[in-house]
């Protein structure tokens, strides 16, 4: 069975697609043209989500199609050790322990350390948006893709500077693996990645002889000289992959909520007045939107699943997003009801030894945004005739705009915070 992820209505609206998958041959399909197993069902995404020994991570950030020779020479420079997302035992508990201690990731320490910079940089971006009343806005340029990347780089300590460089370096990241971009395309997105990690090598390289209260110095006051704790390439390679999984995520994230809370404008004016809805709220578009809706293992030995079984070696594409939408696990799962008692059971911040690290951050900024735009723009609605499209890609889903239309008054009871 075909996935054709590039075209037609997997561009639009994915779920029908998914479900397809969901009810045919017990979920697990081979994708002849990808050349990618395709792992729809919830309980065998969560399973190879866990089973590190199965389903192993080496190449979930290799290029899921053959890259032109020339790109291909360009991508063989960037030498960045794998941590984090692409790395397995013995490495991946070692670099996930020095994320685990220095970057934090419950709701209290999220709170108690970036609290105060996610405030800063949602009021900016809602002042400025407040300030464009009468006129039309794409969101996703004036405020979805903005704030995570501007947060990141404060929690980080990069200048504010850098954010278009980044941005485009990490977009074209995500096209270049995931994507399918032509031969010349690959090789100004290759050319762009190899840039893009030369970047962070000196932004760490910089800091090598101390100083700096910023998560880069914390990183490398955790590895303390000790090779064995982390070594230099390794915390670059860390800043590498949160530069683009922790902002492009978010992004995701803030643009399916507030596609969805302003279609409904009796909702998106409670959110001001009761905020502890909104918590809810999120839960449900992680569930039925998923950032991610697709992610990369590679199998370590033979795996069955659903009766089939994947030889050794295998590419697999875990579809988050069939997986939060499986009757099996959810109830009218296409209905979207941030009532439902078990939204908590998405997948979509991943499970098991990957879970990711993020997540807590990611619902502060989701949280207060929401709150705060809808104090500050109740009025705020999404442009008349607006479709949406997101960008061809097998993991990320973006929006390519999301067009509103900012009231022109906006109340006196907004005060941003200093
Ligand atoms: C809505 C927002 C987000 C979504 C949907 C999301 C999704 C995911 C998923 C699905 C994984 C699992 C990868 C795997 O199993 O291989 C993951 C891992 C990860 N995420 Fe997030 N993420 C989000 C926000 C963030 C943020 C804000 C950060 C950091 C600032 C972040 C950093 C990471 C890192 C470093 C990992 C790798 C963890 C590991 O391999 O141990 N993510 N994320």
């Amino acid at each position: 069975m075909r996935l054709n992820p590039f075209a037609g209505a997997y561009l639009t609206d994915p779920a029908g697609v998914w479900a397809r998958l969901l009810a045919g041959d017990g979920g697990v399909h081979h994708d002849e043209e990808l050349g990618l197993w395709l792992i729809s069902r919830h309980a065998d995404v969560r399973r190879a989500l866990a089973d590190a020994r199965s389903f192993g991570n080496a190449l979930t950030l290799a290029p899921v199609y053959d890259v032109c020779p020339e790109a291909l020479a360009l991508v063989a420079q960037i030498d960045a050790p794998p941590t984090t997302a692409a790395a397995d035992p013995p490495v991946h508990p070692r670099t996930r322990r020095a994320l685990r201690v220095t970057f934090a990731n419950t709701p209290e320490r999220v709170e108690q350390r970036y609290g105060r910079i996610v405030r800063r940089r949602v009021d900016e971006l809602v002042s400025r948006l407040a300030a464009r009343g009468g006129e039309e806005v794409d969101l996703v340029t004036a405020f979805t893709a903005e704030l995570p990347l501007l947060v990141l780089l404060d929690i980080l300590g990069v200048p504010a500077g850098d954010v278009p460089r980044i941005r485009a370096w990490a977009d074209g990241q995500i096209a270049l693996i995931w994507g399918r971009p032509d031969p010349a395309e690959q090789v100004r997105l290759a050319g762009g990645l190899l840039e893009f990690w030369r970047y962070c090598q000196d932004l760490v390289r910089r800091r090598l002889d101390g100083g700096g209260d910023d998560y880069v110095g914390e990183l490398l006051a955790y590895r303390h000289g000790d090779d064995e704790v982390l070594t230099v390439a390794e915390v670059s390679s860390i800043v590498f992959n949160l530069l683009v999984a922790g902002h492009e995520t978010t992004a995701g994230l803030l643009a399916h909520a507030l596609e969805r809370a302003l279609a409904e404008p009796d909702r998106w004016r409670s959110f001001a007045e009761r905020p502890e809805r909104v918590p809810a709220f999120l839960a449900e578009t992680l569930r039925f939107a998923p950032a991610i809706d697709g992610w990369l293992r590679v199998t370590n030995r033979p795996v069955t699943l659903g009766g089939v079984t994947i030889p050794a070696g295998a590419r697999c594409l875990l579809l988050i997003g069939a997986a939060n939408r499986d009757p099996a696990a959810f109830r009218h799962p296409d209905r979207f009801d941030p009532e439902r008692p078990d939204a908590h059971d998405h997948l979509s911040f991943g499970h098991g030894p990957h879970f990711c690290i993020g997540a807590a951050l990611a619902r502060l900024e989701a949280g207060t945004a929401l709150t705060r735009l809808a104090a500050a723009l109740p009025g705020l609605r999404l442009a008349p005739g607006h479709h949406r499209a997101f960008r061809p890609n097998l993991a990320f889903r973006a929006h390519r705009a999301l067009p509103v239309t900012v009231a022109a008054t906006v109340p006196s009871g907004h005060r941003p915070e200093g």
